[in-house]
């Protein structure tokens, strides 16, 4: 127990929770299917608690699972069931900095949500690049360990693209990276683009530089019926994109009985697209199309409505656009007998296929979805990450040359294989 006793040198007792009903909030991640037990939860003020807590943890050879805002979906940051690890929620580092408006930037705490940068961004006339769903809860830190998407990536690019530099802290305790970097550094490896992605297996994210982008106008968001999914492809204008979601009947259904919404177009279609452009876009004459900043609604409410069935397998795929169609004709096949709701960014060629039926730890249907992405040159992992569910599908993608290399950073910034174990890789 002396781990335990160190913890609460650092952090304060009522910040290293081992209570069971305390722990547990932190232990299931949001769409129910992957659940653990930690040795404690700790919840460190600063950088500099952050950094005693992994090294105290280091010191006893315990594990450190990192945590955020707990809105991953592949399972990457609850623990794994023997309890053997810590839980390290970066929740109280959530302080956001005052934006730099001339080199449009911004200091933010790995514990600050997407909400919290975006309302600072907003309040200084910018805009944060990345949007999702789950703003209000998911953080800094985890979006970038998970370089998540979300709604903008075809205009701003993916959290990636947004970091301008980081601080973390290494397995041993010891603090790397820089949070006022030059304008430009090309000295040696670019440790912000090896940490983005690397969902809590290389180092303890702190705090992160972010970009921030001019405000957009008013813009136009228009919803539109499609006989297929090429048809929808056709429909996404060269220009002036923001946001481009796609829709199949099976979800629209479920939403509507969910939310209670209506119809949203004069008649019902197998396929839709909601996009969000600077401008009208220009459509096909006779299309049937509603022009509404609500339509979101339909979209947005995708993720709650099917965790209402059950709880889902999402499998976050994409394919190159031209094989969208054969993907989702042979899509059924593959998941019978059970049945897919499939929504997602279309202009990222990117699909979230959730299946809702198959037990929790039947891995089945997850296998066939992620083998068939692959085989169309697809990958198994556009912005949810790999986490516990998808690691050992890794080599469907990922040649043995890349894995052994993976491998080799992996041990490199962790030989001990305290970060994270079990996501990723293994
Ligand atoms: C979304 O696009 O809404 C998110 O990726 C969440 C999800 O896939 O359920
Ligand atoms: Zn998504």
């Amino acid at each position: 127990m002396s781990l335990e006793r160190d913890l609460v040198d650092v952090v304060g007792a009522d910040h290293v929770l081992t209570a069971p009903d305390l722990r547990s909030p932190y232990e299931t991640d949001w769409t129910r299917r992957f659940t653990g037990s930690a040795r404690a939860v700790v919840r460190p003020a600063d950088a500099e608690q952050l950094a005693a807590v992994v090294r105290a943890c280091a010191a006893d050879g315990t594990p450190v699972v990192t945590q955020g805002g707990n809105t991953g979906l592949v399972g990457g940051s609850v623990p794994r069931p023997d309890r053997s690890a810590v839980l390290l929620s970066t929740r109280r580092l959530d302080a956001v900095g005052e934006v730099d408006t001339s080199a449009r930037e911004v200091v933010a705490g790995a514990g600050a949500t997407v909400a919290a940068v975006q309302a600072r961004a907003a309040a200084a006339g910018l805009a944060y690049g990345v949007d999702l769903a789950s703003r209000d809860t998911a953080t800094i830190g985890g979006t970038v360990a998970t370089d998540a998407g979300g709604l903008r990536v075809v205009r701003h690019g993916s959290t990636r693209a947004q970091v301008r530099g980081l601080e973390a802290v290494l397995a041993d305790g010891r603090t790397v990276g820089r949070l006022d970097p030059p304008p430009q550094d090309g000295a040696g490896y670019d440790l912000a683009g090896l940490l983005s992605g690397s969902e809590g297996t290389l180092a303890v994210l702190t705090a992160v530089r972010l970009r921030l982008v001019p405000r957009d106008g008013p813009g136009w968001v228009t919803l539109v019926g499609c006989t297929d999914i090429d048809h929808a492809v056709g429909l996404l204008p060269a220009a002036g994109l923001r946001a481009a979601e796609v829709m199949l009947r099976r979800g629209i259904d479920l939403v509507r009985r969910v939310a209670g919404l209506t119809e949203p177009l004069q008649r019902e279609w197998p396929v839709y697209v909601l996009l969000e452009t600077d401008d009208e876009p220009v459509l096909p004459e006779g299309a049937d199309a509603a022009v509404d900043e609500r339509l979101w609604a339909y979209r947005e409410r995708h993720t709650e409505a099917i965790s209402t069935v059950g709880v889902p397998h999402k499998l976050d795929v994409s394919l190159p656009l031209p094989a969208l169609t054969s993907f989702l004709d042979d899509l059924p096949g593959v998941v019978q007998p059970h049945e897919a709701y499939v929504f997602g960014h279309l202009a990222m060629g990117n699909l979230h296929v959730n299946v809702v039926g198959p037990a929790p730890d039947d891995e089945t249907v997850d296998e066939a979805v992620l083998r068939l992405a692959a085989a169309y040159g697809g990958s198994i992992a556009a912005e949810h990450g790999i986490g516990v569910a998808k690691a050992r599908w890794l080599t469907l993608t990922r040649s043995p040359a890349e894995l052994d290399v993976m491998r080799r950073v992996k041990a490199a910034f962790d030989p001990d294989g305290l970060l994270n174990p079990g996501v990723l890789l293994v």
